[in-house]
């Protein structure tokens, strides 16, 4: 045997077992964002680098050290997608779709981060995206907030939401300055990752999770005392809708993210458990990135949530169309088998074939298996036999009633489309 070719570490395959329970989750996210009113775009997976360091920014983990670069044969420096926000922004401005105009906008892919993967984080991972424009109150925050709500609600996904504001980037200049003074009061305590963000990026020192600078961080300043008139009422407008929706919140004063494009609103979903990557899903008001990447000012808001997590928590599966019909047939009636199933599917009936060579009792193991509501059996030219799940009598009928007895034994319990 030939020696085997590895997978890249951190990327994984979904193998059908996995993307069953992934479609159909990904189906109800697909209706869910009709119903709020979001239209879908596609994004490219490459980009220039220049649009992440530049929307992302250049002080971030991500830019630092997590993105996949390279140079094409033209000599431009591309990078995978490490997320979706900038290449969103990157794509409506160019399309026209921001000037006087509000939208709303879903996208799901792969992003790529070299990142240690351990459990709930790899190097290649999905995300599901929304993000609005156009829109500047805090309304269409707690509109995005209920959608996210609901999506985990409805999945029995049990999460934390945690909100806070960074206010405006003059208030967050401000805040800077009094978060450095402290740090640099403690800095023989400091962590090493700590000192190297102190310098680059302080905000993010919040993010520490090393318990030994959990003291010093405690005691840091919060934003909250930053925060301008402007702020501090666009954030009370936001908490004011999330009572009024009945969405349960806390407010989280040291939540700051982890990419530099946010101004006031920025939320979190944290799993309930001791996972060490709980956050499920993230987002926030990012109302400078559009015209930082050249376009006129657009007010703008998202979230994307990881689907590799969200997957992981799932507790309450949406309702998939079931295997209706398993029919086993020897070699020679393969072809009357096909021509059943074909009149199933018409009908709406999920319907497998067994086609590979096997005797009758691997197929009927598998028939058993696999889950059907009704098992057909192929006997000769004259008809099958057609045995209910979990009954031990069937019925032998011929071909062409075949198809009227197995709607009768499915209707019973699913809802076929007749029409
Ligand atoms: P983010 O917090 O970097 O935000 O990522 C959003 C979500 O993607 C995370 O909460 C997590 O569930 C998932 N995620 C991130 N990295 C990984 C990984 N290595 N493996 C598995 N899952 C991961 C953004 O990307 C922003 N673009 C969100 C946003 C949209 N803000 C405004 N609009």
């Amino acid at each position: 045997m030939n020696r085997q070719v590895a997978g890249v570490r951190g990327v994984a395959a979904l193998l059908p077992a996995e993307c069953a329970p992934w479609a159909a989750v990904e189906e109800r996210l697909r209706a869910l964002m009709e119903v709020y009113g979001f239209r879908e775009i596609r994004l490219p997976i490459i980009e220039r680098t220049e649009l992440y360091a530049r929307a992302v920014g250049e002080a971030t983990d991500i830019v630092e050290k997590e993105m996949y670069t390279f140079l094409d044969r033209n000599g431009d420096s591309l990078s995978l997608r490490p997320e979706g926000t900038a290449g969103c922004v990157r794509a409506g401005i160019e399309g026209g779709l921001f000037h006087n105009q509000t939208q709303r906008l879903w996208y799901q892919g792969a992003m790529f981060r070299h990142e240690r993967p351990q459990k709930g984080r790899y190097r290649q991972f999905h995300q599901w995206g929304v993000e609005a424009y156009g829109m500047s109150g805090a309304a269409i925050e707690a509109e995005l907030i209920a959608l996210g709500a609901r999506i985990l609600r409805e999945l029995g996904v049990n999460a934390r939401l945690l909100v806070n504001s960074l206010g405006t980037p003059a208030c967050r200049e401000r805040y800077r300055d009094a978060l450095v003074d402290h740090l640099k009061a403690h800095r023989d305590r400091l962590d090493e990752d700590s000192v190297r963000r102190l310098d680059r990026n302080p905000l993010r020192v919040l993010d520490s999770k090393n318990p030994a600078m959990r003291e010093i961080l405690d005691a840091a300043p919060a934003i909250a005392d930053h925060w301008s008139t402007e702020s501090r009422a666009h954030f009370a407008d936001l908490t004011g809708h999330l009572r009024a929706l009945g969405v349960a919140f806390e407010v989280a004063p040291r939540l700051v993210r982890g990419l530099d494009y946010y101004t006031h609103t920025v939320f979190e979903w944290v799993a309930d458990e001791t996972l060490a990557q709980a956050t499920i899903a993230a987002g926030g008001r990012y109302d400078g990135l559009v015209t930082e990447l050249g376009g006129a000012a657009t007010a703008a808001v998202g979230f994307a949530i990881g689907m590799e997590r969200l997957m992981g928590l799932v507790t309450r599966p949406p309702q998939v169309l079931g295997l209706g019909v398993y029919v086993m047939t020897p070699a020679a009636l393969q072809g009357r088998a096909l021509a059943l199933a074909e009149a199933l599917r018409d009908r709406g009936v999920r319907v497998e074939v067994h086609l590979a060579a096997a005797s009758a009792k691997s197929q009927g193991k598998r028939a058993r298996e696999s889950g059907a509501r009704c098992l057909v059996e192929a006997v000769d030219e004259e008809g099958v036999v057609i045995l209910a799940a979990g009954a031990t009598q069937g019925d032998t009928v011929s071909w062409t009633d075949a198809v009227a007895r197995i709607s009768e034994i499915l209707g019973a319990e699913a809802k076929i489309d007749d029409e």
